[in-house]
C-alpha cells in the first residue's frame, strides 16, 4: 500500500512533481536570511552546576531568550556527541529500509505508543505536510524493547533517558529564572511525560511549493530538539520567518504553549515551520515534555506565585487534556487556542 510508503516511497518512486495535495498556500511572509551571529542565543551550560555565578547567569540568559525569542540553541549541554549521532543515524535508518518493515508500524491511531505516518493532522491542515514521522510515547511508560523498532531499539530509551534528565535541569533553571523555587515547575509534573517525533524530510522536487512541517506552536512546556545539518527550521518574529540555522553538536530548546500559560504569558511560546528542500533528506527528533500521556486530571493555571495586583491571571485553569483537544481543533495554532483559555 502505498500510503504506507510515506512521503519517501513517493521519492523512491522518482516523482518530479509533487502531487497537489501537498501544495502549500503562500502566508507572503518574507523569509529574513540567516540571522547574523548573536542574534538568536546559544548559551552554554559549561560549569551552572559548580559555579553559582555562572548558573545565575545562565539563568538571567535563558530567561531573557524565552521572554524576547521562545528559542534558543544549548551547547555543552551533557549529552554526548556519540549518542546525537547514532540518534540521527537511527531515525535513518528506520525510514531508508524496505517499505514493509515500516509499513509494520503504519497507523493514524495516535494513541498508540509506536506510530509511524504521514500527515498526522490531515485533516486539521491547510496542506500535506513533506515528511514522515515516528512517534514514540517514551515516558513514564517506556515502551518495551520489542515494540520499537529494531533500528530504534538500543537508542532511543539511551536518548530518551539523557534528554529528561536536560529538560529536568532546564526546568530548574527556568524556574529559577521566574523566580520560584528551583523544582517549582518539576513539582506541577512538567517532566513527568515525554515522548519523541522523529522526522525525516525527504529531499523535495519542488520545494518552495511545500513545506516539511506547517506552522504551528507546540503543545506542551519545553521542546527539546535535535535537527541533523541540512537547515529548514524556521521561527516566526514579528511576522517574518527566521532560520534555525543547524550547529554541530547543538540542541534546539524552545518553549511550548503550557509554559507560556502557566508562566501568565512571561515565556513565549513560538510559532515556527520546517521548508523543504531539495539537498536531501533532513532528519530532526523532537522531544516533548508534555503530562498529556498519563491521562492527568491536574488542573493547570497560572502559577499563583507570578501573580499579583499588576500581573492579574490570564487563563483559566485547565487540564492538558482540554487544552490538547481545542489546540488539535484550532489546526495546532497556539495563539488561536491560548485564546480559549482567557
Ligand atoms: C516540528 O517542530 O514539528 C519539527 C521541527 C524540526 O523538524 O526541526
Ligand atoms: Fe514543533
Amino acid at each position: 500500500d502505498d500510503t504506507k510508503a510515506g512521503v519517501k516511497g513517493l521519492v523512491d518512486q522518482g516523482v518530479t512533481k509533487i502531487p497537489r495535495i501537498f501544495i502549500t498556500p503562500s502566508d507572503g511572509l518574507v523569509t529574513k536570511p540567516v540571522l547574523s551571529d548573536g542574534v538568536l542565543p546559544v548559551i552554554d551550560l559549561t560549569g551552572i552546576d559548580i559555579d553559582v555565578k555562572r548558573r545565575n547567569l545562565v539563568v538571567k540568559e535563558i530567561r531573557n531568550a524565552s521572554e524576547t525569542w521562545g528559542f534558543f540553541q544549548l551547547l555543552n549541554h551533557g549529552i554526548p556527541f556519540s549518542v546525537l549521532n547514532e540518534m540521527i543515524e537511527a531515525v535513518r535508518g528506520f525510514n531508508e529500509q524496505p517499505n514493509e518493515v515500516k509499513a509494520q508500524y503504519y497507523t493514524r491511531e495516535m494513541n498508540k505508543k509506536v506510530v509511524f505516518n504521514t500527515n498526522f493532522d490531515l485533516y486539521e491542515a491547510p496542506a500535506s505536510c513533506w515528511r514522515d514521522t515516528l512517534f514514540v510515547n517514551m515516558a513514564p511508560d517506556y515502551p518495551n524493547p520489542e515494540e520499537l523498532p529494531a533500528t530504534c531499539r538500543k537508542i532511543f530509551p539511551e536518548y530518551s533517558k539523557h534528554v529528561i534528565a536536560l529538560g529536568t535541569r532546564l526546568l530548574e533553571l527556568i524556574s529559577e529564572g521566574l523566580g520560584l523555587n528551583p523544582d517549582h515547575l518539576k513539582d506541577m509534573d512538567c517532566t513527568e511525560g515525554f515522548s519523541i517525533a522523529a522526522n525525516y524530510y525527504p529531499a523535495c522536487p519542488e520545494p518552495e511549493l511545500t513545506l516539511g512541517a506547517g506552522k504551528h506552536s507546540d503543545n506542551d512546556f519545553i521542546t527539546i530538539l535535535l535537527q541533523d545539518q541540512i537547515s529548514g527550521l524556521q521561527f516566526l518574529h514579528e511576522n517574518q520567518w527566521v532560520n534555525i540555522p543547524p550547529i554541530h553538536g547543538s540542541l534546539v530548546v524552545n518553549i511550548g504553549d503550557f509554559l507560556q500559560l502557566v508562566s501568565n504569558d512571561k515565556l513565549k511560546s513560538c510559532e515556527h515551520r520546517v521548508i523543504s528542500n531539495k539537498e536531501g533528506a533532513r532528519i530532526s527528533v523532537a522531544g516533548f515534555f508534555s503530562t498529556l500521556l498519563k491521562e492527568s486530571t491536574r488542573k493547570y493555571g497560572p502559577i499563583k506565585e507570578l501573580l499579583s495586583e499588576e500581573n492579574r491571571p490570564i487563563y483559566k485553569e485547565f487540564t492538558m487534556r482540554e487544552y490538547n483537544t481545542n489546540y488539535n481543533a484550532k489546526g495546532f495554532d497556539g495563539n488561536a487556542s491560548l485564546t480559549n483559555f482567557k
